[in-house]
């Protein structure tokens, strides 16, 4: 297995200074050095006031209309521009460029593109959940085709926040709570978003964000500090964003919050010493939305000069939204505050990144030539839809099947109750890019089409998202974004009781809307809004079987509905195909197999709750209760449903695990391998996960971390032999000196189908 961590380096504790790349980035040093040479002949050309221009990244709005734009485009005080979608649009913008500024340096053009851009994919938790490394490469590979045909040269992704917080509206962002899950996904995300040159006319360059630590704010309220000790930095938090770079990524964009009181977007440890002379990282960051200004707000810049002044030293090359590095950077360095050295630097990332995106080769190389623009940007033939079904299918996870009621039968009469059951909008979850709602199929448009000619559905709505005043004026504050049916709660599930009343199965498609998993949409409850709650209890109250349909953007406690539910699909949000999808795995056309990427915990008390935590000194035994243990008195320490969890319609069987030998050396290898049979009836696929264990060492380590997965597709009665290789930076950690270190001693080996139901051998490693 290839480890994402990196070779044994010394760490000074005070400078948490990290390892080198192991791998060389990937443009080749010829590239770089005609690159170089480039840019610096180009530098030379521009004036302090072109070079500041270079770094402002701005979005077309109402405080900078088109015709402003033009202005600042002929001066050369624009670099980039984000948030303009089309292909015309763009165009007018670059041929600005290109007719009117002096030293025609085209603007590259960027844009949230996370999980799809005409064609919306589930969100990043549902890909986590798919464990699927070729799905997830379907994704960014069609993500980067369509951002690239609408003129984009830039994404603003992949996010990489590793997250133990459910309480963060972000989390439907990232790929979960592991820090392997996640850095594969995000390697894999930047890979096929860039393909084999981010130049390539189909492929886009990422920015891997949001560095460092977003997902880790405190109590899971946005935009928070974040406080965290080495350690647990370096081994669960940072991995995934410097995997993402050896990746190749182009950009990074740096993080609303402090880090041990230092804001990121003011750190000069975290974005020159360990990002650029450390990492050699040698493309662009970008401050996030705002961040320069908000340094006010940290407490750390006393004016906004003095925010620029701090902003650039630590290493911000664009700045993102705000006017300040063009206001205040020609007087910070005509006092000397800032050097030009300090400008020319930060302009230099830019021109890197253009230069890479071949933009000075052709301006117009993701625009092609006049007259070749989409004549209908939202046509249906630009979309992909098989691939976006087939994807959504695998981000499914299976929570619970009692007697089997699930897959269900197209016949007799079925209900289809929920306010998410025909939703288009909320189905494509947060950030969904140029997705247009009305091209989303919804799952009782998906379960119409299945049924159609064989079964009677009827549907009812149910219930509001939300019967909570305020929290509907929240999610609508910008636009109608949640439409409430004025029919009082009790007309709504009068209306559902009766349907359900006349059905074999209600199928309840709950959960939270778009809004409610988004930036800025921190939760201090995760359980189902009570209108909803309501609405199952009064259908459980029917006396009719339950399958619970699932869409959300976070980890849900679902405890009480777990008991009422026979059924209980997680569908996350699944994007433009998702009715089509969860109906396919509602009926049994598609066999689920994703697993959980985070862990569901039984109440938001338990919080934070997550699989690789340490052990205590006095830890909690429920087979032999103590009160003097590491426990709530009043709930259980273990989760709902634990990360890497996940059911299939069939069985899957694991062989004793067999180790090639009995103890690895610290050049040797290691293979250790188990055999996984389908011993069910259907034909399916199941994540064969490798977690490993360091029962002594000179810290805590974790009770066990993730660290290799593969997925396998069976046949029913047949097997295959899994065979993961294991080597020493597998075992390697930071200790207390902030080395990274392998300690000889007993390693204890787990490969199961889900983090808990293992089986476990030991090894020695010496
Ligand atoms: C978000 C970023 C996003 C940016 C541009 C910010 O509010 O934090 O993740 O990329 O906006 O849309």
């Amino acid at each position: 297995m290839k480890s994402m961590f990196p070779q044994a380096v010394v760490f000074p504790l005070a400078l948490f200074s990290a390892s080198l790349f192991a791998e060389p980035p990937t443009l080749q040093a010829s590239n770089e050095t005609q690159r170089d040479h480039f840019v610096s002949a180009l530098l030379k050309k521009m004036t302090l006031d072109e070079k500041i221009g270079q770094l402002r990244l701005i979005s077309v709005g109402p405080d900078t209309p088109k015709s402003t734009i033009k202005q600042m485009i002929e001066k050369g005080q624009i670099g980039a521009i984000f948030n303009t979608v089309t292909r015309p649009d763009i165009r007018i913008m670059q041929d600005q460029v290109m007719q009117l500024s002096r030293l025609k340096i085209p603007l590259f053009f960027a844009y949230d593109v996370v999980h799809g851009q005409r064609t919306i994919f589930p969100i990043p938790l549902g890909l986590a959940a798919s464990w699927d490394t070729q799905a997830v490469t379907t994704v960014g590979r069609i993500s980067a085709l369509e951002a690239a045909q609408d003129g984009l040269n830039m994404t603003w992704a992949p996010m990489v926040d590793v997250s133990h917080e459910p309480r963060w509206g972000r989390s439907s962002e990232g790929f979960g709570e592991d820090t392997y899950l996640t850095s594969m996904m995000g390697q894999t995300m930047v890979k096929a978003m860039q393909g084999n040159d981010p130049a390539d006319r189909n492929s886009v360059m990422t920015s891997v964000k949001h560095f460092a630590l977003y997902g880790a704010v405190e109590g899971g309220r946005e935009y928070n500090s974040v406080d965290m000790s080495p350690q647990q930095m370096f081994q669960h938090y940072l991995p995934p964003y410097q995997t993402a770079l050896q990746a190749g990524s182009g950009g990074v964009m740096v993080s609303l919050n402090s880090i041990n009181g230092v804001p990121a977007t003011a750190n000069r440890w975290l974005l020159t010493d360990l990002l650029r002379h450390q990492w050699h990282f040698k493309g662009i960051t970008v401050s996030d939305h705002g961040a320069i200004k908000e340094l006010i707000n940290h407490g750390v810049a006393s004016d906004p000069a003095d925010a620029v002044r701090i902003a650039i030293k630590a290493g911000i090359d664009m700045s993102m939204s705000d006017q300040y590095y063009s206001q205040y950077l020609p007087g910070l360095v005509k006092s000397g505050a800032v050097t030009a050295a300090e400008v020319d630097n930060a302009a230099r990332h830019v021109l890197n990144v253009k230069y890479d995106m071949g933009l000075f080769r052709d301006a117009y190389s993701h625009l092609g030539p006049v007259g070749s623009d989409p004549k209908d940007t939202n046509a249906e033939d630009r979309l992909h839809r098989a691939q976006a079904r087939e994807v959504a299918a695998q981000s499914l996870v299976l929570l619970k099947n009692w007697h089997h009621i699930l897959p269900l039968k197209k016949q007799g009469t079925l209900a289809l109750i929920g306010p998410l059951a025909d939703s288009q909008r909320d189905i494509m979850g947060s950030w969904s890019a140029a997705g247009v709602a009305k091209q989303s199929v919804t799952l009782l448009q998906g379960m119409r089409e299945a049924v159609a000619g064989k079964a009677t559905l009827l549907y009812a709505k149910g219930s509001n998202i939300t019967d909570n005043a305020k929290v509907q004026a929240f999610l609508n504050l910008y636009e109608p974004a949640v439409e409430v049916d004025k029919r009082s709660p009790q007309q709504l599930r009068d209306e559902a009781i009766s349907v359900a009343k006349k059905a074999d199965v209600v199928v309840m498609a709950v959960g939270e809307s778009q809004g409610m998993a988004h930036e800025a949409s921190s939760r201090s409850d995760i359980r189902l809004p009570k209108a909803q709650r309501d609405l199952i209890d009064a259908i459980k109250a029917t006396g009719k079987p339950i399958v619970l349909v699932l869409m959300n953007g976070r980890a849900l406690d679902i405890t009480q509905q777990d008991q009422q539910a026979e059924g209980i699909l997680e569908t996350w949000f699944s994007g433009t195909e998702g009715g089509h999808a969860i109906s396919d795995v509602l009926f049994g056309d598609a066999n689920p197999s994703g697993k959980l990427p985070v862990t569901f915990p039984r109440s938001v008390g338990q919080l934070p709750l997550y699989y690789n935590h340490l052990p205590t000194g006095r830890p909690y035994d429920f087979t032999h209760p103590n009160k003097y243990t590491s426990h709530y008195f009043d709930i259980d320490n273990s989760p709902l449903y634990p990360f890497g969890f996940g059911l299939s319609y069939t069985e899957f069987t694991l062989s004793p695990i067999s180790l090639s030998s009995s103890m690895l050396t610290a050049k040797g290898q290691m293979v250790a391998s188990v055999t996984v049979t389908n011993s069910g009836k259907l034909a399916g696929g199941t994540i064969v996960q490798l977690y490993l264990q360091d029962p002594v060492a000179s810290i805590s380590r974790p009770v066990k971390e993730l660290k290799a997965f593969e997925k396998v597709q069976l046949q029913p009665g047949e097997s295959k032999r899994v065979q993961f290789t294991l080597s020493k930076n597998d075992l390697s950690f930071w200790n207390q000196q902030m080395k990274w270190v392998v300690e000889p001693g007993q390693f204890v080996v787990m490969i199961g189908t889900d983090s808990v139901h293992t089986e476990v051998k030991s090894f020695t490693y010496q």
